[in-house]
């Protein structure tokens, strides 16, 4: 949801804020915009991608080194150069980037109008422009005064980035429930949304808190609290290395993403398995706490909620205790009742999601301990969680998850596996098959890119035409249709679904007709024959079938088309049939030319509720 950068230093900073954007544009991309300190503050915006921007500004030199930059990804007013940010208070003075939702907007505008404020777009931003205004011009007592009086007064989330035309060498700073982060080196500061932004220039970072504000110079970051205080702050050096972010030869990155995955899978299991033994002491939680819980409730958004789906079946049947998943956006709504000694565990690639930093708050007051699966080191979740379980994925940059899912997976096996020895649930020779039976799985996976993306592409050509797809499977079969079903929709536009084969009787089945496509998943043995009795049935309507089946097993009186996997452990299918059904995502994608990194209306980092 929107991504905010900046620079102070040495260099040209027109540069280095499109470049920085353009690592952002998975953040939004409905327009972006700059502000550049020459002599004066320019501002100047595009609508449409960062490549509008960029073609407008070629022709300029612009050769102050001081700037601030946005990409957005409309909230309040439609994509339009006029909403697009930076914005500027009523005079020009206080120019402004916000990533977040300010949700007392209108009361803030009543109010500045009062005092003669004129607005001119339709963006909740701009009332902070001129609040800032209000309280610098009022109060007459500097940037960290204004700035603080705003975040007392305003309701919502923000991460903001500040130009004051007073003060020529400085980009003030603050957030709240929004991400920022701030980096140094040599050449001057940064500010950007996410890390990837800035990797290119460096790895050296400062992690502002809710509620606070910093002043970036050329050479120096200050930090402040809500009283106006000093902070100290210590550097942290990000272990991502610059390439991580870059498409690296690949055409797109979900693609390089997806290529990835082998590498990734064996990072994560290589962090939390050494010797044939898991070590979840890197999250900070013992085995007696870990033996302590009485039940598990997950929740997460999006693909990060279908690992949770996974994770049920697992924990449940492996680790016998009762598991919960639910939808980030609707757990504090509905008020649940969860037990003090339940488990919540929160996953999110990005650690930014707002409704799962809500949720993981709820069940902290509610007195829960929690523990968070994060990808992005330092981020709002994992700060606030009790516990955390990193994944090894690197920055992940395409806006349909891929590695990040399948890392967060791995996590979830190896937790499972670890609560399942601990409740001594499993025995010792079960334990150490399930723990050597992960480790195959980068190899696995590896075949499977390297034996079945032609075969896949080529079929995908076939079926770029179609208008619905239906995914269906039983057990963690259907676990994983869910996550291959949103692969497919949101980045080709293809309406799809995915059922529990044994739902379908119960109403769906009246969609299939003649030619439309239906993807069975079949691994789970003990569910096998019915799952092919639910292909038959809707064979015998005219679907055409394209199954993803364990190579033990015969589907081929139902395929019209037949993708093997290889053999695994029954609990480790999700992670080898995921990747057929992301390759169909990206294929068919590709088939009708579409952007594949950044489908419509969509935003990576979903930082507003
Ligand atoms: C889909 C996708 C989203 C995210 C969801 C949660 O491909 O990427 O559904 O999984 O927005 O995001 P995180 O994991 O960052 O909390």
């Amino acid at each position: 949801m929107c991504g905010i950068v900046g620079y102070n230093g040495k260099k040209k900073a027109v540069d280095i804020l499109l470049d920085s954007l353009s690592k952002l544009e998975y953040r939004g991309y409905d327009s972006a915009g700059i502000a550049i300190r020459d002599k004066e503050i320019e501002v100047y915006k595009a609508k449409g991608k960062l490549a509008n921007l960029k073609e407008k500004l070629e022709k300029k030199d612009l050769k102050g080194t001081i700037g601030i930059g946005h990409t957005r990804w409309a909230t309040h007013g439609e994509p339009s150069e006029n909403n697009a940010h930076p914005h500027t208070s009523n005079d020009g003075s206080i120019t402004l980037v916000h990533n977040g939702i300010i949700e007392n907007y209108q009361e803030l505008i009543q109010k500045l109008e009062k005092h003669d404020y004129k607005f001119y777009s339709e963006t909740d931003t701009e009332v902070l422009a001129n609040i800032i205004d209000y309280y610098y011009k009022k109060y007459k007592m500097g940037p960290i005064d204004a700035i603080n009086r705003t975040m007392v007064r305003v309701r919502g989330s923000y991460a903001i980035a500040v130009m004051f035309e007073e003060h020529p060498d400085e980009i003030w700073v603050a957030r709240k429930d929004s991400p920022m982060i701030i980096g140094q080196n040599e050449d001057g500061t940064y500010l950007a949304s996410d890390v990837p932004a800035i990797l290119k220039y460096t790895n050296q970072v400062y992690y502002i808190d809710n509620l606070e504000a910093a002043c970036l110079k050329k050479d120096q970051v200050t930090f402040y609290d809500l009283n106006g205080d000093t902070i100290e702050k210590e550097l942290t050096t990000i272990k991502w290395n610059a390439e991580a972010a870059e498409k690296e030869g690949y055409e797109h990155f979900m693609l390089k993403e997806i290529f990835e995955q082998p590498d990734v899978i064996k990072k994560t299991i290589n962090y939390y398995i050494q010797n044939n033994k898991i070590d979840l002491s890197k999250s900070g939680i013992t085995k007696d706490v870990l033996k302590s819980f009485k039940e598990i409730y997950i929740i997460a958004c999006g693909s990060a909620y279908h690992v949770g789906i996974n994770a049920q079946y697992i924990f449940e049947e492996l680790a016998r205790i009762p598991v919960r998943v639910e939808i980030a956006s609707e757990f504090r709504y509905r008020h649940p009742i969860l037990d003090k000694k339940g488990l919540a565990i929160i996953i999110s690639q990005s650690g930014e999601t707002a409704d799962s930093l809500a949720a993981l708050r709820e069940a902290k007051k509610q007195g829960v301990k929690t523990l968070a699966i994060i990808n992005v080191v330092g981020s709002s979740i994992a700060r606030e969680a009790d516990y955390v379980l990193y994944t090894i994925a690197g920055p992940e940059i395409a806006v349909a998850t891929t590695k990040a899912f399948s890392a967060q997976l791995i996590v979830s096996y190896i937790l499972a596996i670890e609560m399942a020895h601990i409740r001594r649930k499993i025995n010792a020779k079960l334990n150490l098959e399930l723990i050597k039976e992960i480790q195959t799985l980068p190899d696995k996976v590896q075949y499977i890119l390297d034996n079945l993306t032609h075969s896949i592409q080529k079929i995908s050509s076939e079926f770029s035409y179609v208008h619905d797809a239906f995914y269906i499977g039983r057990n963690l079969d259907y676990a994983i249709s869910l996550e291959g079903s949103l692969k497919l929709k949101e980045v080709s536009y293809i309406h799809s679904e995915a059922y529990a084969a044994g739902e379908l009787k119960h109403g769906t089945i009246s969609l299939i007709e003649d030619k439309t496509l239906v993807i069975g998943v079949i691994t789970q043995e003990e569910v096998y024959e019915k799952t092919i009795s639910n292909l038959v049935e809707v064979k015998s309507r005219g679907a055409f079938i394209i199954t993803v089946s364990s190579d033990n097993l015969d589907v081929d009186k139902v395929s019209d088309y037949s993708i093997k996997i290889p053999e695994t452990n029954k609990y480790f299918y999700p992670s080898l049939t995921v990747i057929p059904l992301q390759l169909l995502g990206y294929y068919i994608t590709i088939a009708r030319g579409l952007d594949v990194d950044k489908p419509r209306n969509l935003a990576k980092s979903v930082t507003v509720e």
